[in-house]
């Protein structure tokens, strides 16, 4: 049977996505906006730029263009500190495990995320060649929930999308996978991921044969 297995990045293989909201936190405080997690939960899977847009857009704040580029590069260099110190330890339960008992079946896997800290992330906690393919931040221009990240993905998999399934923690990724015609689990709250297909707390709740047997093909 022919699958292909797409992960996103942050909050479902390392837990950065608390980190990232730690360093939105910061660059929101600058023009006096307290970010919630609520609010939060608005930037998971959105691009750099997008996630301060909204930002300043919930503060009503207007910058300079070149106020703007430094923001967003005092957050990712604010993001970069907590990165630094991560380890192996930081990789999310089960999803290792997971990712090498789908590869030893013979399904492709790729990487589909909206960071441009992908790759460094990667080889940091010790995965990078995990992946058939890294699809990121660098090689992509429309961002989740537009599902360009995914059918780049699917191509150099070479599994059609409705054979693809995308595990993702965002509502913006839910989106994106289903935007893209696939199969979309959610990792983290039901109340928060309504749009996926199914959603789990983490990777030590997903049996690889479940996923098998639900590819959207086999739905319709
Ligand atoms: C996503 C994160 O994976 O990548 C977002 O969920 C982040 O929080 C986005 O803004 C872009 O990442 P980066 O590392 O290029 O700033
Ligand atoms: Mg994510």
């Amino acid at each position: 049977k022919n699958l292909g297995l797409i992960f996103d990045l942050d909050g479902v293989i390392v837990d950065t996505a608390k980190f990232h909201f730690l360093a939105w936190k910061k660059a929101a405080e600058e023009v006096g906006f307290e970010l919630t997690e609520e609010l939060n939960e608005k930037l998971k899977g959105v691009s750099r730029v997008d996630s301060l847009n909204k930002i300043l857009g919930w503060a009503g704040a207007t910058v300079s263009p070149e106020k703007f580029d430094e923001m967003a590069a005092n957050k990712n260099a604010d993001y970069l500190t907590y990165v630094d110190k991560m380890t192996s330890e930081d990789i999310l339960p089960g999803v290792e495990s997971f990712i090498r008992e789908a590869k030893a079946k013979g399904y492709p896997v790729a990487l589909g995320s909206a960071s441009k800290n992908a790759p460094g992330i990667l080889k940091h906690v010790g995965i990078y060649d995990l992946f058939d393919t890294i699809v990121d931040g660098n090689s992509v221009t429309k961002a989740k929930p537009d599902p360009e990240v995914f059918t780049v993905a699917a191509k150099a998999l070479n599994v059609a999308a409705t054979d693809c399934v995308v595990f993702e923690d965002s509502e913006a990724g839910i989106e994106a996978a289903n935007n893209a015609g696939m199969l979309s689990i959610g990792l983290g709250s039901k109340d928060i991921l309504t749009e996926a297909a199914y959603v789990f707390g983490e990777f030590t709740e997903i049996e690889l044969s479940f996923i098998e047997t639900q590819t959207t093909t086999t739905n319709t």
